[in-house]
């Protein structure tokens, strides 16, 4: 895909004799045809950066190389460990680590709006996703509304119509003779349709039955079953967001989609000027 475009590769050789010293930059000079230009100062900004967003997150999960080569597939991903602690709440109390995590749904994003502020270039943004699915394997100890857990096993958690609220700190730098955006921090707030969710092997295979009959539980009192996964949910969106973002807008120079987005001298004076 990236063939056909300009890709700079910028070699930064201090004394170019050991390769320790040799740092390489990749990112687009030419704006690939996928990214919609907008003007910060026109009235319909966000409009157009909605779009520009969304056909660059179209043009990323149909596969951009660079970003797959060190992000890896968008949908499905894979993310290596999760730990969550919930233990201030009377409903639940458990420790619970997740390994090999699969988590699908990504590629089905829909951008609703991208908002930038026009002060600091932070962004808001409400995503939406049909359905997200994670898969891995538990290990969990505690308990939720009534029930003592203690297993270990697969699980999977499902839902249906993922609102993602994000709030997302930026800086801006340059690089090459281009400003860039690179996203510090990503906060979301989460609503959802519908939560499915199975845990297998719960009490380390004592009783199938009351297995079989906690995860209907479960699923019947899904919402406050929601409450109790919810600080592992929102970490799983956050991080993912995150790696994406900073992926992608590291690849991509910030004027292609803000056209006149003041460069970081401009925009912070020269004390606090960001050096990448
Ligand atoms: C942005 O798009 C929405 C929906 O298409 C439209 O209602 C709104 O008027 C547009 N905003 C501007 C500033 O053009
Ligand atoms: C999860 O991992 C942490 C750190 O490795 C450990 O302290 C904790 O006991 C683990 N929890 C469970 C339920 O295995
Ligand atoms: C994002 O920031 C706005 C304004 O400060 C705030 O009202 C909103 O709750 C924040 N949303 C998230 C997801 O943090």
């Amino acid at each position: 895909m990236l063939k056909s475009l300009n890709i700079r590769v910028l070699v930064i050789g201090l004394l170019c004799t050991s390769p320790a010293y040799v740092k390489t930059l990749e990112y687009y000079t030419e704006k690939p045809s996928y990214i919609e230009s907008c003007r910060i100062n026109e009235p319909d900004f966000t409009n157009c950066s909605t779009r520009s967003i969304q056909g660059f997150l179209n043009a990323v999960i149909e596969g951009i190389p660079e970003i797959e080569e060190s992000f890896g597939p968008i949908d499905p991903m894979k993310q290596d460990q999760l730990s969550f602690n919930q233990e201030n709440s009377d409903i639940v109390s458990i420790s619970a680590n997740i390994t090999d995590l699969v988590i699908s749904g990504f590629g089905k994003m829909v951008i609703n709006y991208f908002r930038v502020s026009k002060k600091d270039f932070s962004w808001q943004d409400h995503i939406y996703i049909p359905k997200m699915r994670i898969d891995g394997n538990y290990k969990m100890l505690g308990r939720v509304l009534i029930i003592p857990l203690h297993g270990s096993g697969t699980l999977f958690i499902e839902i249906d119509e993922l609102n993602i609220f994000m709030n997302a700190t930026t800086r801006i730098y340059e690089k090459g003779g281009y400003t860039f955006f690179s996203a510090i921090a990503v906060s979301v707030k989460l609503y959802v349709g519908r939560v499915w969710t199975y845990m297998d092997n719960l009490f380390n295979g004592h009783s199938k039955d009351v297995e079989r009959s906690t995860n209907e539980f479960f699923n019947e009192n899904w919402r406050e079953f929601y409450e109790a996964l919810h600080p592992l949910i929102v970490e799983t969106v956050e991080r993912t967001l995150f790696d994406l973002l900073k992926k992608m807008f590291n690849l991509m120079p910030a004027n292609f989609f803000v056209e006149d987005i003041p460069n970081s001298l401009a925009l912070y004076g020269l004390k606090t000027r960001l050096i990448v």
